[in-house]
């Protein structure tokens, strides 16, 4: 497909994009907070519930913490221009709850919110425009302490701070996502404990579902008091692209009960009017919907928002269990985007996953683009929103070669692949507004520490060195070009 003018194009000293994508199309990349601020213990800033976890032996690959991270917050002016280098229209970052507000409850700490002033200015000096997302993931350890996201009050607490977040930045910040993927914070968070805090409970695990959904709700409505009338509010889901292995009613049946679970719990509330009684009658042995959500929650959960933002990794493919599953189940080595045995899913736990194929990442991701097509074009159909890709990229093994340089190939080919599906979506019509690549740099990855490498920009750890890698420079001719060679 083409969107290019060919008026304006014969005028122009670029290159013509064989692949091009709507003027005023955001070309952004990634992080979040914990990932790559480091300086845990400055500014004011207390423990979140991921200092806690990562400071816990035996939770994070070779006992990495976000202690230092990549030292973003002594570098950002650095790395500002970096992104600046590449040509990078906007920037999707988080903000620390703990670094704003440490306990979760009381005013803000200045300082915190200087930190990100100075970073939103130099963003703007730069003609980069910032989009900030109030929660990645980590809460303050205090809030954990009096009961974390499974207890009610934990999403009154998330509102207020989201108020205070965007009393002081709401004047320069365009774009504001309230969570990043609820469905880690609440099923990798209080499932099955691969993520902070650790817990293993599949019905906190729910009732922390609930309790994000209430805590955007209530946020969104306190968003919207705050911020000027020109500001976008959006959430970040990692929607599953599910599939049914086979075609059988079995087969068919996992894959609605996974759909339930990992998208409609959020999507359902957020956009249809409530949670679906399929999901709740899967869940209802483990928690009683009509005791967790209140009269008026599915509304306040309900409030309208502006874009939907969507993190898409790769498909997942299910099946019931039985013979033909065990052949070809892999056991899947996943965080979180959709397989299995390190997830928690509730009321659906002989469900079988299976790798779409062995085309796969470092992180044992199979790679499909088809998936991003489908996601996109499903969520234009069912939700009619504006569309923003808040996440897209993958880890492979870089290493730094004789030259100093960092060749990714496989990483432009990822991304090169999935631009590819974002003009495909848009030609069938989804309205897809921008795509933000993960990561800007290599950071901190979660349970697997800095073992995994997500960034377009290398980052030697010992001494902080920033590389930009083959994909920077490639993504900043697409960049620069307004779409695919
Ligand atoms: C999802 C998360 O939002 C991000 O923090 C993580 O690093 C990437 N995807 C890769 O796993």
């Amino acid at each position: 497909m083409t969107m290019t003018d060919p008026t304006t194009a014969a005028h122009s000293s670029v290159a013509v994009p064989r692949v091009a994508f709507p003027p005023g199309f955001s070309w952004g990349a990634a992080t979040a907070a914990y990932q790559i601020e480091g300086a845990a213990a400055e500014g004011g800033r207390t423990p979140s519930i991921w200092d806690a976890f990562a400071k816990t032996p035996g939770k994070v690959l070779n006992g990495d913490t976000g202690d230092v991270a990549v030292d973003h917050y002594h570098r950002f002016r650095e790395d500002v221009r970096l992104m600046a280098d590449l040509g990078l229209t906007s920037y999707r970052f988080s903000l620390s709850w703990p670094r704003i507000q440490p306990t979760g409850r009381g005013p803000a700490v200045e300082r915190g919110l200087d930190f990100y002033r100075a970073l939103v200015d130099t963003l703007l000096e730069h003609g980069i425009s910032p989009v900030a997302t109030l929660y990645h993931w980590d809460l303050p350890q205090d809030l954990e302490e009096a009961g974390g996201w499974p207890i009610r009050e934990t999403a009154y607490r998330f509102a207020e701070y989201a108020a205070l977040a965007a009393g002081a930045l709401g004047d320069r910040v365009p774009v504001w996502t309230t969570l990043n993927e609820p469905w880690c914070s609440a099923f990798l968070g209080y499932g099955s404990g691969v993520h902070a805090p650790g817990r293993t409970n599949p019905a906190d695990a729910l009732k922390a579902a609930h309790h994000l959904n209430l805590g955007h709700g209530l946020a969104v409505g306190a968003l919207r008091e705050v911020l000027p009338a020109s500001a976008k509010i959006a959430v970040s889901l990692n929607l599953h692209l599910v599939r049914p292995l086979t075609d059988t009613p079995e087969d068919r049946e996992a894959a609605r009960r996974i759909e339930a679970v990992g998208n409609r719990v959020w999507t359902g509330p957020m956009f249809k009017g409530g949670y679906d009684e399929d999901l709740k009658a899967d869940t209802a042995h483990l928690v009683d919907w009509d005791e967790l959500v209140r009269p008026g929650d599915e509304a306040e959960i309900g409030r309208p928002i502006d874009l939907l933002g969507l993190n898409y990794y790769n498909p997942t493919v299910v099946s019931a269990p039985g013979e033909a599953a065990a052949e070809s189940a892999e056991a899947a080595r996943n965080d979180g985007h959709g397989d299995s045995e390190f997830s928690c899913w509730p009321g659906s736990e002989d469900v079988v996953f299976h790798l779409a194929n062995d085309d796969v990442t470092a992180m044992g991701w199979p790679i499909d683009a088809s998936g991003l097509v489908d996601s996109l074009v499903g969520m234009h159909r069912d939700f009619g929103l504006p569309l923003l890709v808040t996440e897209n990229g993958a880890a492979f093994e870089d290493v730094v070669g004789p030259d100093g340089e960092v060749d990714d190939p496989e990483r432009v080919r990822y991304v090169d692949l999935h631009l590819q599906a974002v003009a495909d979506a848009i030609a069938a019509g989804a309205d897809v507004r921008g795509y933000y690549l993960w990561s800007l740099l290599d950071n901190f990855e979660w349970a697997y520490g800095y073992s995994k490498r997500f960034g377009i920009v290398h980052v030697d750890y010992d001494t902080q060195k920033r590389t930009p890698k083959t994909s920077a420079r490639w993504y900043a001719e697409v960049i620069r070009r307004g779409g695919l060679a």
